[in-house]
């Protein structure tokens, strides 16, 4: 009896200090852009099959003004999602620096298997910097992983004028023509974030908005988690045009019908990664629409 509360005791020190244990790092590697360095390829390890009881850190660093994308080509990890028991890795892509807790930062999902549907789709950071955090336990091995990865400039998310107050706001009022993506379009989109544009023509002018691609998570009828809601005017107390989730035959285009037009757009937490890319749209502002309301009128 004794013996077995000792034994047991001790099955779950060991057990404790291998949870601790386990936290730490075996390998870091660390890929930074450079004027000469845009593009690479990263093999999670050498060898055919890589190790059991380990952790590795894989870095991508881009400039202050570029993102980062991830395409994985291959991908074999011992584990089944979404819970992924065994080996997995945790993909980060909000980090502000390489040294910052990762238990401060939310990750973008967890993936294990190897079926074509448990590689991640393509990812693409929301700040400068991704991290790929590679777990195996003794069960078993796998292939590992490789990927394309690739240092862009950030231009194509920034529209108009930022907003401070929002990580992901812009004032449009500039512009007559351009496109709006969600924050890390054609990636992956991350949960939890919202976005919001605000269009603002000249007096007389209308805004006609295009969207090219919707990819988003369809939580029912009426769009309760992830969405975009579309103002005609300048504020959310405008009346709504529309509320769209999931995903829609594209182009489909909306027209505001004064010179404001809002739009916003959440992406809610999810408990499985999804594999959703979010919206491409393309906007115009200009006098030469025609005027709905004369057309019903006519
Ligand atoms: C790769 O395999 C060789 C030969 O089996 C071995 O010597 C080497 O340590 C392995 N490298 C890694 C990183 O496991
Ligand atoms: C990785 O590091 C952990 C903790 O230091 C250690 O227990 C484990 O044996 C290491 N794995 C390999 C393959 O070196
Ligand atoms: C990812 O890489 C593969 C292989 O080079 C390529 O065929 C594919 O188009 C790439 N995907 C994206 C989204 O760039
Ligand atoms: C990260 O490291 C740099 C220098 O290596 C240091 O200046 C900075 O304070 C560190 N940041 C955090 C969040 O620990
Ligand atoms: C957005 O859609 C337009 C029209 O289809 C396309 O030309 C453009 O390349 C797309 N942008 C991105 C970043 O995929």
């Amino acid at each position: 009896m004794n013996i077995l509360i000792i034994n047991s005791k001790c099955c779950l020190l060991v057990f404790i200090l291998c949870r601790i244990c386990h936290l730490k790092e075996n390998c870091t590697t660390i890929k930074r852009s450079g004027p000469n360095h845009k593009t690479g390829i990263l093999k999670s390890q050498a060898n055919e099959s890589y190790q059991n009881n380990i952790r590795c850190y894989y870095y991508f660093e881009a400039l202050p003004d570029e993102r980062v994308e991830l395409n994985f080509t291959v991908f074999d990890v011992n584990g089944v999602p979404p819970r992924c028991l065994h080996d997995f890795i945790d993909i980060y892509t909000q980090l502000d620096s390489l040294n910052v807790s990762l238990l401060d930062v939310p990750s973008q999902g967890r993936y294990c298997g190897k079926d074509k549907e448990n590689l991640p789709y393509l990812i693409i950071s929301v700040k400068n910097i991704a991290l790929v955090d590679f777990h195996t336990d003794s069960s078993g091995d796998g292939k590992g992983f490789e990927l394309i990865y690739r240092f862009f400039s950030d231009a194509i998310y920034k529209v108009g004028t930022k907003l401070q107050q929002y990580l992901c706001g812009f004032l449009i009022s500039d512009l007559k023509e351009g496109t709006i993506l969600s924050p890390t379009y054609p990636g992956i989109y991350p949960d939890n974030i919202m976005c919001f544009y605000k269009f603002q023509g000249e007096v007389g002018e209308r805004i006609k908005l295009t969207f090219n691609d919707i990819d988003l998570y369809s939580g029912g009828n009426y769009c309760p988690f992830d969405h975009i809601k579309i103002y005609d005017g300048p504020n959310n107390e405008a009346h709504v045009i529309d509320t769209i989730c999931g995903s829609r035959k594209v182009p489909i285009a909306f027209y505001s019908n004064g010179n404001y037009l809002q739009i916003f757009t959440v992406g809610e937490s999810d408990e499985t990664p999804s594999q959703l890319r979010g919206f491409n749209a393309s906007f115009e502002i200009g006098t030469r629409f025609v005027d709905l309301s004369l057309v019903t009128l006519l």
